[in-house]
């Protein structure tokens, strides 16, 4: 196994402790479970515990997300992973339609593809699965007639919302935007779009690295609480022009497009974390008739320059950047192994039929919350008892 999945897997607390237990229950015994789950170190870690659980796992990535080496270690340890890294969609799709032909009894979805193909060409014997993000619960909700299964979504666990999508995003995003640019952020402008939990996160991460946020949000609500967490809340228009970054994490589609450009400033960074590739419209910026001249530093940093002299700077063609270009770490061992711990107890209460179809497109149940909680609390608490 590779050294830097060694050191995650050893410190993924939570899902080694139910790997041991799996091995003994085996809740997955004789289950396919099929994912298209980011593939990368803390990835390889949940992977191996379902597995451990006796779990037959088909798994593929996300778009430009999957790390080789994780996929190399997944695939030794017998782990079947279709495909390889791509940015392709067309490419990735297929893939993700080799998974589903295998019939798994179990999803584990990333952004509702999964589930949504699924209901394209249903089986008989899937008892459900996890929804692992925001993006796909916006997508699978309106589906609930049709699915008519238990699918827990782990994103709204509040465990997931606070110890990743909060802390963990915006960790995450202040590293990756200083590892893909080496810049300051000292008294830079950023703009972030999207203040849900993740904005949050990020628009704090960067307020601590001494830049100046400011946040737009299209719920006014949100921006209310923005204000008076202490950000600037500008008009749209205003927040654009005067960021030298800007960084979607909305959920949403064409959120920052090319009819923004004549707004931006000279030198200004574009960035995504939000799971789509499709919050900045970088096809749409890389192919806009004002560009005069396009600087590859390298695929995941890319330079236009418009005929009016400025420079815009694109970071990952719009893909989440805190998982993409060198040396991507995502987020936190820890905030993973919390979420991924959450999606090892929901499968399998979903396979132990624990939860039935009235559990279609729901949160986490808070007795699984609470047995994760408790979990880690005892273990960084366990000296006092000793
Ligand atoms: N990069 C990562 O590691 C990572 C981790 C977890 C989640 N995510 C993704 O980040 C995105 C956001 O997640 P979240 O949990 O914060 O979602 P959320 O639903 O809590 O918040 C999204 C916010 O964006 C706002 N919004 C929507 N469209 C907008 C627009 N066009 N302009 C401005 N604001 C807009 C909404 O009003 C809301 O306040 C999702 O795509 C999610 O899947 C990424």
């Amino acid at each position: 196994m590779s050294k830097r999945i060694d050191w995650v897997r050893e410190h993924c607390k939570l899902l080694l402790g139910i790997s041991e237990e799996y091995r003994r229950t085996r809740p997955f015994e004789g289950l396919k479970i099929g994912t298209g789950i980011h593939i990368e170190a803390k990835t390889v870690a949940l992977l191996l515990t379902l597995q451990d659980g006796g779990a037959n796992i088909v798994s593929t990535g996300n778009l430009n997300t999957t790390q080789p080496d994780a996929v190399d270690v997944l695939r030794a340890e017998g782990v079947t992973v279709i495909g390889q890294p791509t940015k392709d969609s067309a490419e990735h799709s297929a893939y993700q339609d080799e998974v589903l032909a295998v019939h798994p009894d179990l999803i584990l979805d990333n952004g509702g593809d999964l589930f949504v193909r699924y209901l394209d060409d249903p089986y008989p014997n899937l008892l459900g699965g996890t929804e692992e993000t925001t993006s796909g619960r916006m997508r699978l909700a309106p589906l609930r007639d049709r699915l008519k299964k238990p699918v827990l979504v782990i994103n709204d666990s509040p465990i997931k919302q606070f110890a990743e999508n909060e802390h963990a995003v915006g960790q995450s995003a202040l590293e990756s935007l200083m590892r893909f640019t080496n810049k300051v952020t000292n008294g830079e402008q950023v703009t972030v779009f999207g203040y849900g939990a993740c904005g949050r996160g990020i628009a704090d991460n960067f307020r601590g690295a001494h830049a100046r946020v400011s946040v737009v949000d299209t719920n006014p609500v949100t921006r209310l609480r923005a204000h008076l967490d202490g950000f600037a809340t500008p008009p749209r228009h205003l927040a654009v022009s005067e960021a030298d970054v800007i960084i979607t994490v909305t959920g949403g589609h064409d959120v920052v497009t090319v009819a923004d450009l004549p707004r931006m400033r000279d030198g200004v960074i574009l960035a995504n974390a939000g799971h789509f590739p499709t919050e900045i419209d970088a096809a749409g910026i890389l192919g806009a008739s004002d560009v005069v001249d396009v600087r590859e530093y390298s695929d995941d940093l890319i330079t236009v320059a418009l005929s009016d002299g400025k420079r815009i700077h694109l970071i990952s063609r719009g893909h989440m950047f805190n998982l993409a270009g060198p040396r991507p770490l995502g987020n936190s061992i820890e905030s993973m192994d919390l979420g991924f711990a959450l999606q090892a107890r929901c499968l399998e209460a979903v396979a132990r039929k624990d939860v039935d179809a009235s559990s279609c497109v729901v949160p986490v149940p808070a007795q699984i919350d609470s047995a994760v909680a408790n979990s880690y609390l005892d273990r960084k608490y366990s000296y006092q008892s000793s």
